[in-house]
């Protein structure tokens, strides 16, 4: 097991920059084997979700090069069709991509369910009823995702709920489909743009991603392309709020401010001060945060996956805040670990009421899902004492390099990991 362990305090201080975006990464990493031709990826986030989903490929018959830490060649000139059974792809979501990007190319997918974090309830019901309407059979048979047809053919597609990972599996699935695709309802995130963006670099015909209407025209094949993955939306976001919480004075780099913008929002509606340029995003704070109301949303809105960050900030706020989540049913988990620190909150149903506290104190707490982990990280880095965070695991899926960036800016944490045989702790590794 591996752990983190912060002394909290440090004002974080400095520039930092952002890494590429890992759920663009995962949509264009399964977007790359429907090309016939090597495609080169910048900016690719050295993160395990992605490491899982090269391996895989790797096993597959795709060959995959890393030009350097954060360039990968992918060439899946010689991929064949083949059962994507591999154990691991149960650690991680995106790896549901393969689905509509083996249909599109081969006319056949069988891949293992997803997993991912536990946050609730995660249907995939919108992803066949899209496959379906393209022609496919499609169903979930013996713990994997099944999909065959003899032709997949433009369909008019309306996604009953808005679903990042349907529109992108669809749009994967109708790129090479006989005639014009629309899917009505479509999610708008930045990565369904990045992943829209990088099939027409390679020659498809998608409009209108980014809006709630997106046309797919289909191709006859697709080509060889170069692309640079877009930063991630919430890493930066983690580390706004991360500056705030710490009343510190940290630059973001590298990093496209319109993506930021309903966390920039809240975060000044709090009292934090930020100042946006072309690609930064200066955020510094001196004073206790304004308790605010948060209801997450799709994009535009305020994105789920921040939710347990803010709700970290909003733990010290002067008042009550609070705090509506709106896309899964269990993303609460991580309040128990809260209150291990000092926090009040009190959860009803989808509704977190977070009574502001002077200061959280350290205490040793377990990661529950990613992006929980990394809202524990926030609150023991703004702590008094030591914060032991076990299970870090679940944050390295997601977050590249995480302690080391928050040691460059002053934060004292550092990395532990303890063999399983031994519980002592250890210290075996320092960033
Ligand atoms: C993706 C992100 C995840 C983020 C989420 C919402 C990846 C790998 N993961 O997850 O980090 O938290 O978007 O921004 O990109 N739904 C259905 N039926 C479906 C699909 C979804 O009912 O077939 C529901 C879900 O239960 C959820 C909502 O739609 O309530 C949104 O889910 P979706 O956008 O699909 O999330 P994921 O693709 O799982």
């Amino acid at each position: 097991m591996k752990q983190f362990i912060i002394n909290g305090g440090n004002p974080l201080k400095g520039d930092v920059t952002i890494g590429g975006a890992k759920n663009a990464a995962l949509g264009i990493i399964a977007a790359a084997t429907m090309v016939p031709e090597p495609v080169i990826l910048y900016n690719m986030p050295d993160i395990r979700d992605v490491q899982i989903l090269l391996d895989v490929l790797k096993d597959i018959g795709v060959k995959v090069e890393y030009q350097d830490k954060h360039a990968v060649k992918i060439d899946a000139s010689k991929f064949k069709y083949k059962k994507v059974d591999n154990d691991e792809l149960r650690l991680m979501r995106g790896s549901y991509y393969l689905v509509g990007a083996m249909l599109g190319r081969f006319k056949e997918a069988s891949v293992l369910m997803p997993g991912g974090c536990n946050i609730g309830n995660r249907p995939i019901d919108l992803h066949l009823k899209g496959m379906r309407a393209l022609g496919a059979n499609c169903d979930i048979d013996g713990g994997s995702i099944k999909a065959t047809a003899r032709r997949l053919t433009g369909s008019a597609i309306y996604l009953d709920k808005v679903s990042v990972g349907a529109t992108i599996n669809i749009m994967l699935a109708a790129v090479l489909a006989y005639g014009t695709t629309t899917i009505e309802n479509a999610a708008k995130e930045p990565h369904v743009v990045d992943v829209a963006n990088f099939l027409n670099s390679c020659g498809a015909k998608i409009k209108g991603a980014g809006t709630d209407y997106i046309r797919i025209y289909g191709v006859q094949s697709l080509h060889s392309s170069t692309y640079s993955i877009i930063p991630d939306q919430i890493e930066a976001g983690t580390m706004m709020i991360a500056a705030a919480a710490t009343k510190g004075d940290v630059t973001l780099r590298g990093i496209i401010p319109k993506h930021l913008e309903a966390i920039a929002a809240k975060l000044s509606e709090m009292g934090v001060n930020i100042e946006t340029g072309d690609e930064s995003v200066r955020v510094s704070s001196n004073s206790r945060p304004k308790p605010v109301h948060i209801t997450t949303l799709p994009y535009p809105g305020f994105p789920t996956d921040m939710q347990s960050q803010i709700c970290a900030l909003l733990a010290t706020s002067t008042g009550v805040g609070y705090i509506k989540e709106t896309l899964y049913d269990r993303r609460f988990g991580y309040v128990n670990e809260f209150e291990r620190m000092g926090a009040s909150i009190v959860v009803d149903n989808n509704l977190a009421v977070v009574t502001g506290v002077p200061k959280l104190k350290g205490a040793r707490v377990n990661t529950t899902d990613m992006r929980a982990g990394a809202a524990l990280v926030i609150a023991g880095l703004m702590a008094e004492g030591t914060t032991t965070i076990d299970n870090i695991e679940f944050i390295e899926r997601g977050y590249e390099n995480l302690a080391g960036k928050l040691k460059a800016l002053g934060g004292d944490i550092s990395l532990v990991d303890i063999p399983d045989d031994d519980d002592s702790l250890e210290e075996k590794n320092i960033i």
